[in-house]
C-alpha cells in the first residue's frame, strides 16, 4: 500500500490559461511544454488502516497548503472511503514560485497514489486524473515536448519530440522564490470574467499551437523561438488587463527579457518563457548554454540559475 514516484515540472511554450470547465478543471485552450529533468519532486504515499488521518510532509515540515487539493487526488483515485495516507514529498527547487511545481508535484502523487493501490501505469488515465487536480500537471507524465489537447470529455498527452531528438538546454534565471501572489486558479477564473483579451486569446490558440508543433517537427528553432515568445507575452498581457491586474513579473524579470533580446541581436539562437511567477526561464541550444548563463546571472535581481536538459518523463521508484 505504499509507492514512491519522482516526476519533474514541464515548462509550456504554448500556454494553458484558462478553463473551459471549472469544476472538472478542464483547460481552455491546448497547449505544449518541455518536460525538464533536473529539477524534480518525489511523493511517497502510504494508504493504511493504521494511519489515523492524512498527513502531508513537504520538505519535512507538515503542511496545510495544498493539503485539500492532495485529499481530493486522493479521494478521486481511491475513493472517498479510502484508508487514510501518509504522503511525504521532496522537491528540489522552490515551491509555488512560478516554476511548475503543481505540475512535478501533482503528476508524482497520481502515479504514486494509483501504485500503492496496485492499479497498473496508464498514461491516459493518469495524465485525465493529474489534470482535474493540477491542468499543467497531465503534461508532466511524458518526457520531451509535450501536446495536451482537449478531447471531448477530458484531455489527451502526446509526445512530440523525445528528449534526445532535439536537446534543448533550460536555464531558469530565480529573481524571486517568494509564494505568488495569486494562484493561477485564482488567476485564470480572474482573467476569464474580466480580461477584455481574453477571447481572442482562446481565438488564436490553435494558430499558435500549429506553428509550435511545425516548428518541433522540423526542429525550427526560430520558429519556435518567435511563437513561443508571443505566445507567453499574449498570456501575460490577459493577466496584466484583468481587473484588478495580475503582474507576477518584477524588474529583473524585465532585464532578463532586454537580456535575452540583445543576444537574439547579436545572432545568439535563445528565447524565454515566463508563467505565473518572477522566474524567466531562456531556452537554448547546449552550444550556448554558458554564456547564456553568464549573461542572465550578471543581473542585478537574479539570485540564481538552474540549468536543465529535456528529461524523460517520471518513474516510479520503488513498490513495497
Ligand atoms: C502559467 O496548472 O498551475 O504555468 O490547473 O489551476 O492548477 P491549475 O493551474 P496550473 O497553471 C499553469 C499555468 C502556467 C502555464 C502552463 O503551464 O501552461
Amino acid at each position: 500500500m505504499q509507492a514512491i514516484a519522482r516526476s519533474c515540472p514541464n515548462i509550456a511554450l504554448i500556454k494553458y490559461w484558462g478553463k473551459r470547465d471549472t469544476a472538472r478543471n478542464l483547460p481552455a485552450v491546448d497547449s505544449l511544454s518541455l518536460t525538464l529533468d533536473s529539477l524534480w519532486t518525489t511523493m511517497d504515499v502510504k494508504f493504511s488502516p493504521e494511519i489515523l488521518q492524512d498527513e502531508l510532509i513537504i520538505n519535512d515540515l507538515q503542511q496545510n497548503n495544498e493539503f485539500s487539493r492532495v485529499k481530493n487526488c486522493l479521494d478521486m483515485i481511491a475513493g472517498k472511503n479510502r484508508n487514510f495516507a501518509k504522503i511525504k514529498s521532496s522537491c528540489n527547487f522552490p515551491i509555488s514560485a512560478g516554476l511548475a511545481s503543481s505540475s512535478s508535484s501533482f503528476s508524482a502523487l497520481v502515479i504514486a497514489a494509483n501504485s500503492a493501490l496496485g492499479k497498473k501505469w496508464n498514461t491516459h488515465l493518469f495524465a485525465n486524473q493529474a489534470s482535474a487536480i493540477s491542468g499543467s500537471a497531465a503534461r508532466s507524465l511524458l518526457g520531451g515536448i509535450v501536446e495536451l489537447e482537449n478531447i471531448s470529455n477530458g484531455i489527451k498527452i502526446q509526445q512530440l519530440s523525445k528528449p534526445n531528438r532535439w536537446p534543448l538546454k533550460v536555464i531558469i534565471a530565480i529573481t524571486d522564490t517568494k509564494e505568488k501572489v495569486i494562484s493561477s486558479s485564482k488567476a485564470m477564473k480572474l482573467s476569464a470574467r474580466t480580461s477584455p483579451f481574453y477571447a481572442s486569446w482562446i481565438k488564436d490558440q490553435t494558430f499558435d499551437m500549429r506553428e509550435a508543433r511545425a516548428a518541433v517537427t522540423d526542429q525550427d528553432f526560430e520558429k519556435l523561438a518567435v511563437i513561443s515568445e508571443h505566445n507567453c507575452l499574449k498570456m501575460h498581457s490577459v493577466m496584466w488587463t484583468s481587473r484588478p491586474s495580475i503582474v507576477y513579473w518584477n524588474s529583473a524579470t524585465i532585464e532578463c527579457m532586454h537580456t535575452i533580446r540583445n543576444l537574439q541581436k547579436k545572432g545568439v539562437p535563445v528565447f524565454f518563457t515566463i508563467d505565473a511567477g518572477p522566474q524567466i526561464k531562456a531556452i537554448c541550444v547546449p552550444e550556448n548554454e554558458d554564456l547564456i548563463e553568464k549573461s542572465l546571472s550578471e543581473i542585478v535581481g537574479v539570485r540564481s540559475i538552474m540549468k536543465s536538459d529535456l528529461g524523460s518523463g517520471p518513474s516510479l521508484d520503488i513498490n513495497i
